[in-house]
C-alpha cells in the first residue's frame, strides 16, 4: 500500500514511537496524585516530554506546554477560554471546523466573526485584509499556520506582530504544520495548538497547547489535578489550571519519542524531502490532460506539502476509491475544511489530497501518477 494521507495522519510511526507507547503502558500509574514511586516514575516520564516539547516550541517553561487530547481540544480550550460574549473575532478563509464550529456555536452569546481572504503568494496583502477586518470589537485573530487542504502557509509571525499592535490576542492553528516548519512561543503567540499524532509522528488522542506565561485565559474543563485538593476552584497554576483528569500517560510517551524522532531526522531536512516531492508531482500533474490543479507550483516560502487537485469531471471521492483499488491512499471531499474549499470554488467537489511523510519515496509519486495518467 502507498500511504499519501499523512495530513490525515501519519503512517506508518516509527518503530521509537510504538515502543514508547508501550512503556507508557508498562509504566501506567497515575502520575501527579500519589507520592509512591510507581506515581513518580509516570510523573517523570510526561515531565521529559513536557521538557522536549519546551524546547522545541520555545515556550517559557515546561508548564507552559498543556497535553491534551489533540488539536481540536486545543483549539476549543484556547478559543472558549479567551473569548468573552459580544466579542468579534477575525479568521482567514480557509480555516478547518476545529476553528469554525466553536466560533459558530459561540454566536450563541453573540461572538462574530469575519474571514479575512488569504492572497496567495502575497503575504503583504494577506496582512492587510485582517487588518482590514479588525475592529472596535475584535479580541482575537485565530489562524491556521497553513492550510489543510491547499498547503498555503499563512504568515503567522506578521499577523501575530498585528495582533499585538491592535491590543488583540492570536490563536495559531498548527494542525499541518507542526514538526514540518518552525513556530516558536518567543513569538509572542497567545496559544499554539498541536496534534501530536501528525508532523510529529505521535499516537493519535494526544496534542499539546502551547501558552504564553500568564495567559489570562478561563477554564471550559475543571476537575481533579492532584493539587490544591482542599480548594473547590480550579488552581490558577500551570499546567493543572489546564490539565484536569488523567493523563493519557502512553499517548504522551509515544510523543514524546516522535519529537525525538523529528529532532534526530531534523525537521527542516524532512520538509526539503516533502517539498522535493511535492513538486515533483505538482510538475507531473500538470502535465496530465484534465488535471486541475488549483493553487500555483509550491514553494518553501509559500507552501507545506500538501497539495490538492481534481481528475477530470471525476467527483473527489471518485478519484480516490480508484486510487484505492490501485492501492494508494489518499483523502478527498471537503477535508473537515470547507471554508477552504468555498475560497477556491472546490466545495461542490472537494479534491484529492495528497499528503507525504518522511517515509514517502519518489516511487510513490510515480506510481501515482502513473494510475492517475490512466484514469478516465
Ligand atoms: N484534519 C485532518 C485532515 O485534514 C484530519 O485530514
Amino acid at each position: 500500500m502507498i500511504y499519501l494521507d499523512n495530513s490525515a495522519t501519519t503512517y506508518p510511526k516509527p518503530d521509537s514511537v510504538s515502543g514508547k507507547v508501550n512503556r507508557g503502558m508498562k509504566i501506567s500509574s497515575n502520575p501527579g496524585r500519589s507520592s509512591h514511586f510507581m506515581s513518580m516514575r509516570a510523573a517523570q516520564e510526561i515531565f521529559s516530554v513536557r521538557s522536549k516539547a519546551k524546547t522545541f516550541f520555545g515556550t517559557e517553561s515546561e508548564e507552559n506546554v498543556i497535553f491534551c487530547s489533540g488539536c481540536t481540544e486545543a483549539l476549543n480550550t484556547a478559543i472558549k477560554g479567551y473569548i468573552r460574549s459580544g466579542s468579534h473575532v477575525v479568521v482567514s478563509d480557509l480555516e478547518h471546523n476545529a476553528v469554525m464550529r466553536p466560533l459558530e456555536k459561540l454566536k450563541s452569546i453573540g461572538v462574530t466573526c469575519t474571514r479575512a481572504k488569504t492572497e496567495i503568494l502575497d503575504d503583504d496583502k494577506t496582512v492587510d485584509n485582517f487588518r482590514k477586518a479588525i475592529n472596535s470589537k475584535t479580541v482575537l485573530i485565530v489562524c491556521t499556520q497553513a492550510s489543510n487542504v491547499w498547503g498555503i502557509r499563512l504568515p503567522v509571525e506578521r499577523l501575530c506582530a498585528l495582533a499585538h499592535s491592535y491590543g488583540i490576542r492570536i490563536i495559531v492553528d498548527a494542525a499541518q504544520s507542526a514538526g514540518v516548519i518552525p513556530i516558536d512561543m518567543r513569538d509572542g503567540y497567545d496559544a499554539v495548538c498541536i496534534p501530536g499524532h501528525k508532523g510529529l509522528y505521535g499516537p493519535m488522542g494526544v496534542g499539546m497547547l502551547l501558552l504564553p506565561p500568564e495567559p489570562q485565559m478561563d477554564t471550559i474543563i475543571e476537575g481533579g489535578t492532584g493539587s490544591s485538593s482542599l480548594s473547590l476552584d480550579q488552581p490558577e497554576e500551570l499546567p493543572d489550571r489546564f490539565e484536569s483528569g488523567t493523563p493519557n500517560l502512553p499517548g504522551i510517551a509515544g510523543l514524546g519519542a516522535g519529537i525525538d524522532f523529528v529532532d534526530k531526522k531534523g525537521r527542516e531536512k524532512i520538509f526539503r524531502h516533502e517539498m522535493k516531492l511535492i513538486t515533483e508531482l505538482y510538475d507531473r500533474l500538470s502535465h496530465i490532460p484534465g488535471i486541475r490543479l488549483y493553487t500555483p507550483e509550491p514553494d518553501e516560502e509559500h507552501f507545506v506539502p500538501v497539495l490538492s487537485f481534481n481528475a477530470g469531471d471525476h467527483d473527489s471521492e471518485e478519484t480516490a476509491a480508484y486510487l484505492s483499488k490501485k492501492g494508494i491512499a489518499v483523502r478527498a471531499g471537503l477535508h473537515c475544511s470547507p471554508c477552504a474549499h468555498e475560497a477556491m470554488g472546490t466545495a461542490g467537489t472537494g479534491a484529492v489530497r495528497i499528503s507525504p511523510s518522511v517515509f514517502t519515496v519518489r516511487n510513490d509519486i510515480h506510481k501515482l501518477v502513473y494510475h492517475l495518467k490512466s484514469f478516465r
